[in-house]
């Protein structure tokens, strides 16, 4: 069967990953979050590695090692994203996934892009910052860590000036994406609205 590929773009904290995971799970896809490659490679690079050669040696296994979801490794992978060679790096890895004969689901900043400009169906999840900034801090709090609202809204902004200045593949809507603003939606609507979406390209 010939491969099909949903690219979910957007940034930090819109519900991309919740999303991309509930569209794979439903269609019966594989699901790659990219964020994973860039926070791999900002891990190794916090230990001293040079950026590049941590990401010409990814292996898949590195995506599943621990302690990837802190705040201080998306600081270090938000770092070492607008490398161009870093990113160069990463492409065949991921179009390899996308390529996958079941289907795949990406998720990621430039997955409609850059990473997969053909993909079947492209999705760009977002919410105000203030919403997303709001969730983020929900989460970290949940989660036992200490947090304030400020200081994870100036994180979420910071990071998005980030994505969206840089050069190389900026974070931005590929001219065919479905937008879902989920900023007044709960999960269950957004899902619903990206299994629409999907659907409506198959
Ligand atoms: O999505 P996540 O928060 O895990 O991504 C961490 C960082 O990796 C982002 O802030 C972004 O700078 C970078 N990234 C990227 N391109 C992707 C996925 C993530 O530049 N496709």
């Amino acid at each position: 069967p010939m491969a099909f590929t949903v690219a979910i773009d957007g940034p930090a904290a819109a519900g991309k990953g919740t999303i991309a995971r509930a569209v794979a799970a439903h269609f019966g896809f594989a699901y790659l979050d990219t964020g994973l490659l860039y926070r791999a490679v900002g891990a190794k690079v916090t230990e001293g590695a040079d950026p590049l050669e941590a990401a010409q040696a990814l292996r898949a296994e590195d995506l599943n090692a621990e302690g990837l979801r802190t705040q201080a490794v998306a600081e270090a992978a938000s770092r070492v994203a607008v490398n161009p060679q870093v990113r160069a790096a990463l492409v065949d890895f991921q179009r390899a996934f996308a390529a996958r004969a079941g289907g795949a689901v990406l998720d990621g900043r430039d997955i409609g892009t850059v990473i997969c400009p053909e993909a079947q169906a492209k999705l760009f999840v977002t919410a105000s910052p203030e919403v997303r900034a709001e969730r983020r801090y929900l989460e970290l709090v949940e989660g036992g860590h200490e947090a304030t609202r400020e200081a994870v809204l100036d994180d979420v902004k910071a990071r998005d000036a980030r994505d969206s200045e840089r050069a190389t593949a900026p974070l931005r809507p590929a001219d065919d994406a479905v937008v879902i603003d989920t900023s007044e939606m709960s999960i269950k609507e957004a899902v619903a609205a990206a299994i629409g979406a999907v659907e409506a390209r198959g």
